[in-house]
C-alpha cells in the first residue's frame, strides 16, 4: 500500500544556493514566527530510551540562536516553511514535483520543516504519518529506515499516535537496527521511504540543515482517517482488522467514520504543547 518498498535517494542542487548559509540562516530565525518555530531537546539511556525536553527562543536575535544550535544538542524546527520561508520553496517546490512525478504519486497537500540541528543531535525512532522527502542541505546525517511490519510497529501504536494520545513515538528497542536500511545522507541528495517506515536519524558530528516536506494523498489521508476510526474502535471494545487486509472500500468508510468521530470528540486530542522548560540560549551558554 505504499508507492516505495525500499528507502530512495533523488539528487537535488539546492544545497548549491546560499538558501542554507549563515547568513540567510541567522536572517530566517530572526524573523520567523514565534508559534513556527520548535525547539526540541531528547535525550537518551543506555537501552536507546528517549525524553524530551522542549524550549523556546527567549529574546536571542537570529545570529544568537544559530550559535547557540551549533554550540548545543538540540534540534530546531521551522514549521510551515513552505509559506513562511519563499524563498526556499521556489527552489523545493520543482525538485518535489518531479519526484512525486517519478513515485507516481498525486499530493493533495504539502507542507516543509526546515530543520537545523546541532552535531551530535539523534532523533528517536518513530514513523510520519505522511510521505516524506528529506532535501539535504548542510552536514551529515544519518537515518535508519525500519520495515514497516507488525514487530517494528504495533498497529496499536499507530493508532495512538494518529490519535495523538501518545507523541510520535513507537517502542524501540536496539535490536530493530539489524533489520534497518542504513543510509548516510550527504548535502545535494533527497531521501525518501516508504509510506509510515518507523526511521531515526543520528547528525555525524557536524551542524545539520535539512527542510523535511511532508506531502499526503487521497491514499494516505484515507489511510490516516481509518487509524483513527480503529483506534477509537478499540478503545470501545472492538479489534479492529490489520490495515493491510482492509481493502480501499473499507478504508474509505473508516475515513469517513473518523470524521464524525472528530466531530464528536470522541478521541480529544491529549498531546497539548510540551511545556517549554528551558530557553535555547540559556542552554547553550551551560553546554558550553
Ligand atoms: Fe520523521
Amino acid at each position: 500500500m505504499s508507492w516505495l518498498s525500499q528507502p530512495k535517494i533523488y539528487d537535488h542542487r539546492v544545497h548549491e544556493t546560499d538558501i542554507a548559509s549563515d547568513e540567510k540562516l541567522a536572517m530566517i530565525l530572526d524573523r520567523y514566527p514565534a508559534e513556527l518555530l520548535d525547539i526540541n531537546a531528547y535525550s537518551y539511556d543506555a537501552e536507546g530510551q528517549v525524553s524530551l525536553a522542549t524550549g523556546e527562543r527567549g529574546r536571542a536575535d537570529g545570529a544568537t540562536l544559530l550559535a547557540a544550535i551549533k554550540a548545543g544538542q538540540v534540534w530546531v524546527n521551522l514549521r510551515d516553511a513552505h509559506e513562511a520561508y519563499p524563498e526556499l520553496w521556489a527552489h523545493i517546490q520543482p525538485n518535489f514535483d518531479a519526484i512525486a512525478a517519478d513515485l507516481g504519486v498525486k499530493p493533495i497537500k504539502v507542507t516543509g520543516q526546515l530543520i537545523m540541528s546541532s552535531p551530535q543531535t539523534k532523533v528517536p525512532y518513530h514513523f510520519d504519518a505522511a510521505g516524506v522527502v528529506l532535501f539535504h542541505l548542510r552536514g551529515v546525517k544519518k537515518l535508519w529506515v525500519y520495515p514497516t511490519d507488525e514487530a517494528h510497529q504495533p498497529q496499536t501504536s499507530v493508532e495512538k499516535v494518529i490519535m495523538r494520545v501518545q507523541a510520535e513515538e513507537l517502542p524501540y528497542r536496539m535490536a530493530f537496527d539489524e533489520d534497518a536500511e542504513v543510509v548516510e545522507l550527504q548535502p545535494g541528495q533527497a531521501l525518501t521511504w516508504p509510506l509510515y517506515a518507523p526511521h531515526r536519524v543520528e547528525n555525524q558530528g557536524v551542524f545539520n540543515v535539512s527542510l523535511s516536506l511532508d506531502f499526503q494523498t487521497w491514499e494516505t489521508r484515507l489511510m490516516r482517517g481509518a487509524h483513527y476510526a480503529n483506534g477509537v474502535l478499540r478503545r470501545y471494545g472492538m479489534t479492529p482488522a490489520a490495515m493491510e487486509k482492509t481493502p480501499a472500500a473499507a478504508r474509505a468508510a473508516l475515513w469517513a467514520a473518523s470524521l464524525a468521530m472528530k466531530k464528536a470528540n470522541l478521541a480529544p486530542n491529549l498531546i497539548k504543547d510540551y511545556e517549554r522548560s528551558f530557553e535555547l540560549a540559556e542552554q547553550a551558554k551551560k553546554a558550553a
